[in-house]
Formats: C-alpha cells, sequence, structure tokens
C-alpha cells in the first residue's frame, strides 16, 4: 500500500515536477501555501510534509515549527533553492526539519531521504507508545507504594475489631446496640480485609516464598473449615469436592490466600440469590493438579472480562480493592502455575487454576 505524502509548493510547475516523480511510490497530496497544507492535516493524518522554503504568507519553517507542535511525529523536510545557510541551519537546530534538500533535487536522492523520513516517522510513534507504557508502569509502581503505606498505617488501627466483636456477643438483649456492633463489625472487617489485600500486593513483588510438597486436599479443606470464622463468606453455601487428591509443590499459606480471594469475589457475585452457591473442586488433568472455583452469580460482561487482572481495577466502589486478582494471577505464577477463567453474564464464573503435579514418589 502506498503511504500518504504532502507536497507543499506556492509554484504549480514544481508541484506538477513532484508529482510526476513521486506518484508511483506514495499517494502525493499536494498544498500551494502553508495555511493550506496545515488544512489538509486536520483532515489526514500524513506522516511525512516535503515543502519549500520560499513561499508568500508563509516560510517553509515557520509551517513546520506549527506543524512541529500540533503534530511532533510528522517528518518534514524542506527544499530550498537559493543558499540561506543561517535560516536552514537554525531550522535543522531548532529541530524544525529532518532533512533538508538542495534545489535542484535529484529523484533517486530525495526517494531516499523519503524512505528513511517515513521510517523516522513509525519509530518516533512506536517510541513514543513505549514511553507512554514506562510512565504509566512508573506511576503504577509509585501508587502501589503509596498504597501499601496506607495500608500498613491502617493496619495498626484496626485492632478494634475483637472489642466490637466481644460488645456483639454481650448485648443481645439490646437490639439496638446489637446492629450498631453488627455494622461496626461489618465495615471493620471489610477494612481489614482490604488492608491485607494491599499488603499482599505490595508484598508478592518482593516476596521468595518457601515452597514444600503440599496435598492440595488438606490445603482446601483447611481453608474451607476456616472460612465458618469469617463473616463475609457465607460458608454454608460453600462445598467442597474433591475428585483427585494430588500433591504439589507450593507455599500453603499463598495457596489458602489464592484461594480465598477467589472464593470472596464467588461469595459477592452470589449476594442476595437465594440459591447462590460457591462449588471448590480438585481434580487433576495428566501432570496438573486443578483447583475449581465456580459461583452461580452475576457473572461478568465481557468489558468487565477484558479487565478483570488489571490492578485497581474493580466493579465494587468502595468496597472493592481491585487488587485480589493481581495477587492471585502473580502467586500462581510464582507456583509456576496458570489461572483462567470464563464467565457468563447472570449465570455465573469459573476460575481454574492448573499446578504442575508432584509425581507420587517425589510428594
Ligand atoms: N466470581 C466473580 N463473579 C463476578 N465478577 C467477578 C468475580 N471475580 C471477580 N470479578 C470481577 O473482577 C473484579 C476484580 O476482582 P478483584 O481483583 O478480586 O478485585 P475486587 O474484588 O476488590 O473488586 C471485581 O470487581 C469483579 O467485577
Ligand atoms: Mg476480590
Amino acid at each position: 500500500m502506498k503511504r500518504d505524502l504532502l507536497y507543499v509548493d506556492d509554484e504549480s510547475d514544481n508541484v506538477v515536477v513532484f508529482e510526476a516523480a513521486f506518484e508511483d511510490d506514495f499517494r502525493v497530496f499536494t498544498a500551494s501555501s502553508g495555511r493550506e497544507a496545515l488544512e489538509i492535516l486536520e483532515q489526514h493524518p500524513i506522516p511525512v510534509v516535503v515543502s519549500d522554503q520560499r513561499m508568500p504568507e508563509m516560510t517553509g519553517v515557520e509551517m513546520f515549527a506549527i506543524m512541529r507542535r500540533r503534530y511532533p511525529h510528522i517528518q518534514r523536510i524542506i527544499l530550498t533553492g537559493y543558499t540561506d545557510p543561517d535560516g536552514m541551519i537554525d531550522a535543522v537546530n531548532q529541530g524544525q526539519v529532518f532533512h533538508f534538500v538542495k534545489k535542484p533535487w535529484e529523484r533517486p536522492f530525495l526517494h531516499s531521504v523519503l524512505i528513511r523520513a517515513f521510517q523516522a516517522h513509525d519509530l518516533a510513534v512506536t517510541n513514543s507508545a513505549l514511553t507512554d507504557q514506562l510512565i504509566l508502569s512508573d506511576r503504577l509502581a509509585l501508587l502501589g507504594q503509596a498504597t501499601a503505606r496506607l495500608a500498613h498505617e491502617m493496619g495498626n488501627h484496626l485492632c478494634l475489631l475483637p472489642l466490637v466483636e466481644y460488645v456483639e456477643d454481650n448485648c443481645g438483649n439490646n437490639p439496638d446496640l446489637l446492629s450498631l456492633a453488627r455494622l461496626s463489625r461489618e465495615s471493620l472487617q471489610r477494612l481489614t480485609d482490604m488492608v491485607h489485600e494491599v499488603k499482599s500486593f505490595s508484598h508478592v513483588q518482593q516476596q521468595d516464598f518457601v515452597k514444600q510438597p503440599l496435598p492440595l486436599a488438606e490445603v482446601v479443606h483447611e481453608l474451607v473449615s476456616f472460612l465458618r470464622f469469617d463473616k463475609t463468606v457465607p460458608f454454608r453455601q460453600v462445598f467442597v469436592e474433591i475428585k483427585v487428591e494430588p500433591t504439589v509443590l507450593g507455599n500453603k499459606v499463598k495457596l489458602q490466600q489464592i484461594l480465598l480471594n477467589l472464593i470472596k469475589n464467588a461469595a459477592h457475585a452470589i449476594r442476595g440469590k437465594i440459591d447462590g452457591r460457591v462449588d471448590v473442586t480438585l481434580a487433576a488433568d495428566g501432570s496438573e493438579a486443578l483447583i475449581r472455583v465456580a459461583d452461580n452469580g452475576c457473572g461478568m460482561p465481557p468489558e468487565v472480562q477484558a479487565r478483570v487482572w488489571e490492578p485497581f481495577f474493580t466493579t465494587k466502589g468502595e468496597e472493592g480493592t481491585g487488587l485480589g486478582l493481581d495477587v492471585c494471577r502473580r502467586l500462581i505464577e510464582a507456583h509456576a502455575g496458570r489461572i483462567t477463567f470464563e464467565s457468563t453474564p447472570q449465570s455465573g464464573t469459573v476460575f481454574e487454576m492448573r499446578l504442575p503435579r508432584l509425581a507420587p514418589a517425589n510428594a
């Protein structure tokens, strides 16, 4: 496909010559003044512009100064017929032009300059996309650090939970006090969870945790039996099925953290659903252990599915941190495993983890 090129010159004879020389190689747009050229650029994103220097109203270099501000990636080539070294050198020094070419130009030379200009343009575009990404990940890292500090501070002030639970246990005869205590307990619990999530987010990067052979069935059972103490999870709606009992090399606390994150997300998804359930299944597929956490909750629309792994992406407003799944994914990868999901809006979501299975002899 031919690439777009804009040629600017007030002398129509020159325009004809230029078009004839290059129309086989490029799609040539033409303009007879700087103003007209700028108008064309508003309609078409053209990567390379060639201009005569001497034009009434606006010189080539003056026009390029404007273009450079508006479209920094456009490569600008100036054609100069008379010796104007000072102006030209200034223009090059100020980065106004990519190249200047003496008139009369010869086709092969100008052609090679044009080819290089297109390459320079494409490189500039790629570069700035990379720079944007770098800036973004830098910002995310800073945000992560600030959030971690904040979480640490908050964590220090969350020691009130047992106190509130004590009040709750001992004010059974006062319904008002009881419901206030429950409210406090719930929001304290939520804060504690969020602080944990943020802390583990900033820890995953640094920690190289100890791994040992683990019977997964035990890991799952232990975690699920803890759930009855976690009042944010309806443990009566969580069902465990152990089809196989694989052993993996892993860190128990980390694996339980992953499971807990997934179960909590599932529990959130079935909120308000009378027949809502969360199924935790342990199975195996060849050399891999499979852990599945399935719910029949709200599911996710495609635009949510596309973003779930992004740190800080949440649809839960103040209740979410958007870090849970990012932590899960990184922890699973640190276990040489993979995590994927399938979700159908209104009908539910299945998260599936695969971990390399230890042969029974090594276990
Ligand atoms: N089981 C699930 N069912 C429906 N949506 C889910 C489920 N798990 C995760 N999500 C979606 O993914 C988002 C990100 O999850 P996560 O990283 O754990 O952060 P958080 O739970 O703090 O929002 C959630 O806000 C939710 O929109
Ligand atoms: Mg979560």
